[in-house]
């Protein structure tokens, strides 16, 4: 509570890493390892970021950018600010009282689009009545057991009869079961046995998820006029599959590091994907494709859009923003990104997000993973795995 007291203001934070950096500082323990945890020896989290930092730009000079917008397309329908949403977690309540509430109204305000959790804090309905008029969400959805798959229709219809803002469906394909959330088991378990219940009333790590067929998804997709995207795929081929099958679009990535430890950083996937659908024969308009993971600066979102993404979705800076600023902290984390989007899309020669493409990027470098300019400001927010616990310091 110290520390809370004496945290920096809020005009102190200059980037997102700076909100991470006073959340790990304010956080009960536990709550910082179940956020911050990746699996096993979490190389794809920190791989996910510097991904984006094996990206060069190879900006056009002379282009009149005095009027450059990071203004979407429509997106499902969705016309948004800036090329990027709040995607969906666990445990908001652990970080502020109001939960999801900054959320949607930080959202609402800065019109960017919030992938709403299945795992809510709150009945969706009440939940809902705050939202801005006009503001328009997608909704992130996972089954616990076969008979929530089996009456899956039935939750899609309800939710687009009742809620016609909701403009997608995102279905977690990645939970065929949790992934080794390692870190956070270990700093648990040197918790007070109270403490890890009171995390594990938010985020219990034996969470079962019921795992799902392409027949599951094909069903789901033919009950709802809604856009079905799959949330969490992690090759071109699954997302040709998905092309084919005649989703709305995929979501490469690979949750924020949590699940399969060494599955590629989704940058990197995406940059293969939109090739290979163009390859046979699929518009980008058709199929819209999303990545997360690792994003920490307004020139990382202009990579992913250059290499196909139509958006780009962000967890744990909004997560943090929260539990250090509340809703204030959100719009704060927001207007960065986009202040960031805009002045490096004047210097890259872009007046429009149609104007960013792969001639713009050199990826040269992206697949020599593991390799990478130190990255202070990322590293120093890193917590490393803690040593099993002697019973005396030495
Ligand atoms: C996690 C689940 C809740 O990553 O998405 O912890």
């Amino acid at each position: 509570l110290e520390r809370v007291r004496n945290k920096p203001p809020l005009s102190q934070i200059f980037n997102i890493s700076d909100f991470e950096y006073v959340a790990k500082q304010i956080l009960p323990t536990g709550t910082w390892g179940y956020y911050s945890t990746g699996s096993d020896d979490e190389f794809s989290i920190r791989e996910n970021h510097y991904a984006f930092g094996r990206i060069f730009f190879r900006p056009r000079c002379l282009v009149d950018v005095s009027d450059a917008s990071t203004e979407t397309n429509e997106i499902f329908g969705v016309k948004a600010s800036a090329p990027f949403y709040s995607t969906a977690f666990a445990g908001s309540p652990m970080a502020h009282p109001d939960a999801e509430y900054n959320i949607l109204r930080a959202c609402g305000r800065e019109n960017i689009p919030y992938l709403i959790p299945f795992q809510l804090s709150f009945p969706l309905n009440e939940f809902m009545e705050s939202a801005s008029p006009g503001h328009q969400n997608f909704h992130q959805v996972h089954f616990y057991t076969r008979k929530q798959v089996e009456e899956g229709p039935e939750y899609l219809g309800k939710i687009e009869k009742e809620y016609p803002d909701i403009k997608a469906f995102f279905i977690n394909v990645d939970l065929p079961c949790l992934g080794n959330r390692e870190k956070d088991c270990k700093i648990r378990a040197a918790l007070d046995p109270s403490v890890d219940d009171e995390i594990s009333v938010f985020a219990s790590l034996d969470t079962r998820y019921e795992p799902l067929t392409w027949k599951d998804i094909d069903r789901l997709n033919k009950s709802t006029q809604i856009p079905i995207v799959l949330k969490g795929v992690l090759s071109k081929e699954d997302v040709l599959a998905a092309a084919k099958l005649g989703l709305g679009g995929c979501l490469i990535s690979n949750h924020g590091g949590r699940q399969l430890d060494f599955a590629m950083p989704p940058i990197e996937i995406l940059a293969q994907s939109r090739k290979l659908l163009r390859e046979n024969g699929i518009q980008d308009k058709d199929f819209k494709l999303f990545i997360d993971g690792g994003i920490r600066r307004g020139s990382d979102i202009i990579k992913a859009i250059c290499l196909g993404a139509d958006a780009v979705g962000l967890g744990r800076p909004f997560l943090y923003a929260m539990a250090t600023y509340g809703q204030p902290g959100i719009e704060r984390a927001i207007s960065i990104l986009k202040e960031e989007m805009l002045r490096d899309m004047k210097l890259l020669g872009a007046r429009r997000l149609s104007d960013l493409n792969e001639e713009l990027v050199d990826i040269e470098s992206l697949k020599f993973k593991g390799i990478s300019s130190s990255d202070y400001l990322y590293n120093s927010n890193y917590t490393q795995m803690p040593p099993p616990p002697f019973r005396k310091r030495f």
